[in-house]
């Protein structure tokens, strides 16, 4: 059954998701009440009448609208165990997922906050969920340059137990290119690098991610389909690229499932795997990617033991 869970025998890596983008709705209401907070959207029905987006700005803005209930690290310790039970259940052995420093240090919450309480997830991972679990800092794109050397250095100051850097939020207008030094940088520290490129960005970006950046990952880079010596690079270096195709139909990056390019990416020799991105906003965890994917694509039993194939190899493991 091409729809259930991943084939037992070899695995499956989820490598892109935003820890974020798992915070369900009702965990939402849960943390505001704990909290104390006064959400302004204090009904399961109202809140989720928002989850319409027109592009990835429009997601964003409620993403990080959000996750202001987010503050102690019981808040980040609990969102990450609801999203490695349900990785767990999805059939995901190795899960590598993204967290956004900047935006709850720009809330006044306490960068020890957010890392205490997802490490401490992180660690009990294996035992709890049978899940191997890592965490990847994400630089938010969108927030000025010197934030990004700044986190980057608390970051390291800690010794926070991150695997990797990742660069994420909105992509038109910030290209790789503004943070070619601390990438540098976190590339010096040993780190593990990858990027969002080449979603809503042009291949340009994903270049850029390449070159400048060390990027050992591309995280959507559907639009590299645009550009046949940079997919021929991918192909030739067999460079992972990280999709999300119900991320791509919800941020509208492809107008439906059914047109979506990931069979055009595999026949093309590329290192694709998928992911969910922001499960709790695009309509599902990567059992459901899987299985929309057979639904409306035709995905065969060949091409998801090939994705899920390339989701093991390229893990920072
Ligand atoms: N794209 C860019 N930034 C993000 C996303 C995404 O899909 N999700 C969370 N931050
Ligand atoms: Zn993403």
């Amino acid at each position: 059954e091409v729809g259930a869970s991943a084939s037992p025998e070899h695995g499956l890596a989820e490598l892109h998701v935003h820890i974020e983008g798992t915070l369900e709705p009702e965990l939402i209401l849960e943390l505001a009440e704990r909290n104390n907070i006064d959400f302004p959207h204090s009904d399961l029905d109202e809140l989720r009448a928002r989850y319409e987006f027109t592009e990835l700005q429009s997601f964003l803005d409620l993403y990080y609208a959000n996750m202001d209930v987010l503050r102690t690290a019981e808040d980040f310790s609990d969102l990450a165990r609801a999203y490695l039970a349900r990785a767990a259940r999805a059939g995901v052995t190795r899960a590598e997922f993204f967290f956004d420093p900047q935006a709850h240090v720009v809330r006044g919450v306490p960068l020890t906050e957010v890392v205490e309480g997802l490490s401490d997830a992180v660690a009990a991972a294996h035992r709890e969920f049978g899940v191997d679990a890592a965490m990847i800092a994400s630089i938010v794109r969108d927030h000025p340059v010197p934030d990004a050397h700044e986190i980057l250095g608390e970051l390291l100051r800690l010794q926070a137990p991150i695997i990797g850097l990742g660069l994420d939020s909105a992509e038109v207008g910030y290209p790789p290119s503004l943070f070619e030094d601390v990438f540098a940088r976190a590339r010096a520290e040993g780190l593990r690098i990858t990027a969002h490129a080449g979603e809503e960005g042009p291949p340009e970006y994903v270049w850029q991610a390449l070159d400048l950046l060390g990027a050992e990952r591309i995280d959507h880079g559907i639009r590299s389909l645009e550009d046949p010596a940079l997919v021929a690079r991918l192909v030739d270096e067999q460079i992972p690229l990280t999709a999300c195709p119900l991320s791509n139909v919800r941020l509208r990056v492809v107008d439906s499932l059914a047109v979506h390019p990931l069979r055009r990416m595999l026949d093309a020799g590329l290192a694709v795997c998928v992911n969910s991105d922001d499960p709790a906003y695009f309509g599902g965890y990567v059992d459901d990617v899987f299985a929309a994917l057979h639904d409306q694509l035709g995905l065969t039993v060949d091409e998801r033991n090939t994705l899920a194939r390339n989701s093991i190899r390229a893990a920072f493991t």
